[in-house]
């Protein structure tokens, strides 16, 4: 088999870059290593950024999204029993839309399903072969058959624990990682959401967040420790535990209800450098992680996307390969930037087993400060509503 980009995993990262490319003629095969029903069945985050949109648009998967996705203008933070807005129209002239990242997949499988681009999927044990030359290949065993790939490019699109990170020589590679002391514990509930808009709330118990999916679908978390285990929480165990770190006013009108997903995801930033090693490039949670307070994991890795997708084009219809040789540069520049807003918000609104009462104090007058001041919240809304994608 030959095509022009091979793209491992079909996640998110991978079937949006599969459709752009298709959109400009550039061939790819995507080769999945879990079965597509696996793949829709995952629960992610579900705020998008406006740079993300466009792309939906022009991968021919943005139809639903403008029709059921729920465009937000601002968002409140809480501290205790007081609240104050963010607002992301006022402030950046932007907004937000919130629409789960198991929908964005679903959208963009059924658009590749259009195109009948071909996608692979139970494919195991793949390997890289010559990265480092002209004439990269990829194989892979499936259904006990070893096949192989010839193409020009290879995309990593396969997240965190995928190979194509692990591909490229130690030597040439450098990590950088914080975990953070605790994990967040999510629950996916069918009642309306406790309010119009998502609540980042700070309080002395942890962290929480109302979310929601659609007018009828909820999802919260609260902040938990990093060993806990879903068995130590009943549905009611959580409802208390939520009312009791969000505002008595909040908590007064929140539905609660049976939780139909429940799960505990711990909080890491991590980024490895270079993200390209001669024709592998890596996208989206294969290069780097985020921890989930602001939404930016899936917005990250759909910049790596729009910067891979414009060198690849600018490859293949300009003959131009300073694009190409410059991905990792202009990918990283944006991706620190996501890392740091990822790491202040969660600086932000946790509480911290080390916190001394001194570090209360700062982590207080940080949010008395971002209320009261208008440019801090510029800064912040600037960052949730999304960095422009420069170069
Ligand atoms: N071979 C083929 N596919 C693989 C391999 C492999 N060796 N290893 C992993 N995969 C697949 C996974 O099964 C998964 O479907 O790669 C895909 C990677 O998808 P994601 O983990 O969703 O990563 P990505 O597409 O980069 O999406 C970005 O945004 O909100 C964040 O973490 C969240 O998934 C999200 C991410
Ligand atoms: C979510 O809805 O899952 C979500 C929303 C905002 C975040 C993180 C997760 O910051």
């Amino acid at each position: 088999m030959r095509t022009q980009v091979v793209i491992i995993g079909g996640g998110p990262s991978g079937l949006l870059l599969a459709q752009l490319l298709h959109g400009r003629g550039i061939d790819s095969i995507v080769l999945e290593r879990r079965t597509r029903a696996h793949v829709l069945s995952r629960i992610r985050a579900g705020v998008l950024e406006t740079g993300l949109l466009d792309l939906l648009e022009q991968a021919d998967a943005g139809t639903r999204m403008r029709q059921e996705g729920m465009p937000h203008d601002g968002t409140l933070i809480t501290y205790g029993d007081e609240a104050f807005r963010i607002d992301f129209a006022e402030l950046t002239g932007k907004s937000v839309m919130v629409y789960g990242q198991t929908e964005v997949t679903r959208d963009l499988y059924a658009a590749r399903d259009k195109t009948g681009g071909q996608s692979e999927f139970e494919v195991d044990e793949v390997q890289i072969e010559g990265a480092d030359s002209d004439a990269p290949a990829v194989t892979y065993l499936q259904s006990g058959v070893r096949k192989r790939i010839a193409c020009d490019f290879v995309a990593g699109c396969d997240g965190f624990h995928g190979i194509s990170r692990k591909s490229i020589p130690g030597a040439t590679q450098r990590s950088y990682e914080k975990v953070y002391p605790f994990g967040w514990l999510g629950i996916l509930s069918e009642t309306p959401p406790v309010s119009d808009e998502l609540i980042y709330a700070n309080s002395d118990r942890g962290f929480a967040l109302c979310s929601m999916r659609n007018p009828t679908l909820s999802r919260y978390y609260i902040q938990c420790d990093a060993g806990d285990h879903i068995d130590n929480w009943s549905d009611d165990a959580f409802w208390t535990e939520l009312k009791r770190r969000i505002p008595a006013e909040q908590a007064a009108n929140l539905i609660t209800g049976p939780s139909f997903e429940k799960s505990i995801a711990p909080l890491r930033s991590f980024v490895t450098e270079p993200m390209q090693w001669g024709r592998l490039f890596l996208c989206g949670d294969a290069a780097h992680i985020v921890p989930p307070t602001g939404a930016k994991g899936l917005n990250t890795a759909a910049s790596d996307v729009h910067y891979l997708f414009s060198a690849l084009t600018r490859w293949y219809q300009h003959n131009d390969a300073d694009a190409v040789a410059q991905y990792s540069q202009r990918a990283l520049a944006r991706v620190w930037k996501a890392e740091r807003f990822s790491w202040w918000f969660s600086k932000l609104m946790h509480r911290f087993p080390h916190h001394s009462g001194f570090d209360l104090r700062m982590q207080r007058a940080e949010i008395e400060f971002l209320r009261s001041n208008e440019a801090a919240q510029k800064a912040m809304a600037e960052n949730y509503v999304g960095l422009p994608y420069e170069g």
